[in-house]
């Protein structure tokens, strides 16, 4: 699944490694850029959650890619647009948000098992936390562009990080027309706590008989860890795409485990986020 404009569709891509070129670049916060990419000639379709391996550098420093799921894919005639927001953390992610105009980008993908369809029927909420509002945006950009009027009447978005400079795509959510509901650990934008207190909060009288909501969650792990636990007591079902260090992105390194309990006996083994997720169904976790 990938937005796609109108004119001769472009070759789709294999798994592989893309040079692309930055168009623009757009800070959207202290440390954060929204970075546009084109891929010339090729069409590199990337289900919301998939995720691709980044590299703007020449190895052997820093060695390693690194992993970012696109804020949104559009397949046009002349080849692929991802939106990028990157967070200027650590070693690498630094070096990719510097990037200016003109720069290549190497990605490696499409990679991983993104998001699976809307439930039918049922209200959907879609929680993101700081970076990790960058999937569940293009699950909507992708509504959007289908004009899938009635799924997206049924989404509500919760969007949570440490300050009111970290919360991301809330003008995007507003301009799709869904409800947003804003949290912050500093309370200086929105509730004062965490994105999953704030769904709580709101949901506090959902076990009343209405349909029983379906949660899409992107963010860090112990935001995630909350969000199943919230799940699991309420009795909702959903899915969350886990963040996990990843070295390799294609199944090769095994840095990226996460523990998974199978469904028939209840066994709970390790298997690599990369290829299994980085989503799973929040039943699947052993959290
Ligand atoms: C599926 C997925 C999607 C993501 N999407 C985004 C996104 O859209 N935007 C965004 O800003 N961030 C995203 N991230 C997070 C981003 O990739 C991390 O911030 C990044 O990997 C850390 O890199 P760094 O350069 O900031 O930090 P650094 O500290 O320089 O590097 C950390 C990197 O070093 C390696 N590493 C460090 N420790 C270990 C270890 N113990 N074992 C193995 N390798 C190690 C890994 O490659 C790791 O990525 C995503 C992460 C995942 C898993
Ligand atoms: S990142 Fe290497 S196996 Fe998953």
């Amino acid at each position: 699944m990938s937005g796609s404009d109108e004119g001769a569709r472009p070759q789709p891509a294999p798994v592989g490694s893309w040079q692309t070129v930055v168009t623009a670049r757009e800070p959207v916060g202290p440390r954060a850029v929204l970075l546009t990419v084109l891929l010339p000639g090729r069409a590199l379709p990337l289900a919301p959650g998939q995720f691709v391996m980044a590299r703007a550098w020449s190895a052997p420093d820093p060695l390693l890619r690194r992993p970012l799921a696109p804020f949104d894919v559009r397949v046009r005639a002349d080849g692929t647009q991802l939106d990028l927001l990157v967070v200027a953390g650590g070693r690498g992610t630094r070096r990719i948000a510097a990037l200016e105009p003109g720069a290549t980008l190497d990605l490696l993908g499409p990679l991983g098992r993104g998001f699976g369809p809307l439930p039918a029927g049922r209200p959907v909420w879609l929680v993101g936390g700081g970076v990790g509002v960058a999937p569940l945006h293009h699950m909507v950009a992708e509504l959007v562009r289908r004009e899938e009027a009635e799924r997206l009447s049924r989404l509500h978005v919760v969007l949570g990080a440490r300050s009111g400079e970290a919360l991301f795509g809330r003008e995007a959510f507003e301009a799709a027309g869904l409800p947003v509901l804003l949290a912050t650990d500093r309370g200086d934008v929105g509730l004062r706590g965490t994105a999953i207190d704030a769904l709580a909060q709101r949901l506090a009288h959902a076990d009343d008989g209405s349909a029983i909501p379906y949660v899409y969650g992107c963010g860090p792990e112990p935001m995630l860890r909350a969000l199943v636990a919230l799940c699991r007591e309420r009795g909702w079902q959903g899915e969350v795409s886990v963040e996990r260090y990843m070295a390799c992105g294609f199944g090769v390194c095994f840095t990226c485990t996460c523990e998974v309990r199978e469904p028939d006996r209840g066994r709970v083994h390790r298997v690599r986020s990369c290829l299994e997720g980085p989503v799973f169904p929040i039943e699947r976790l052993a959290w």
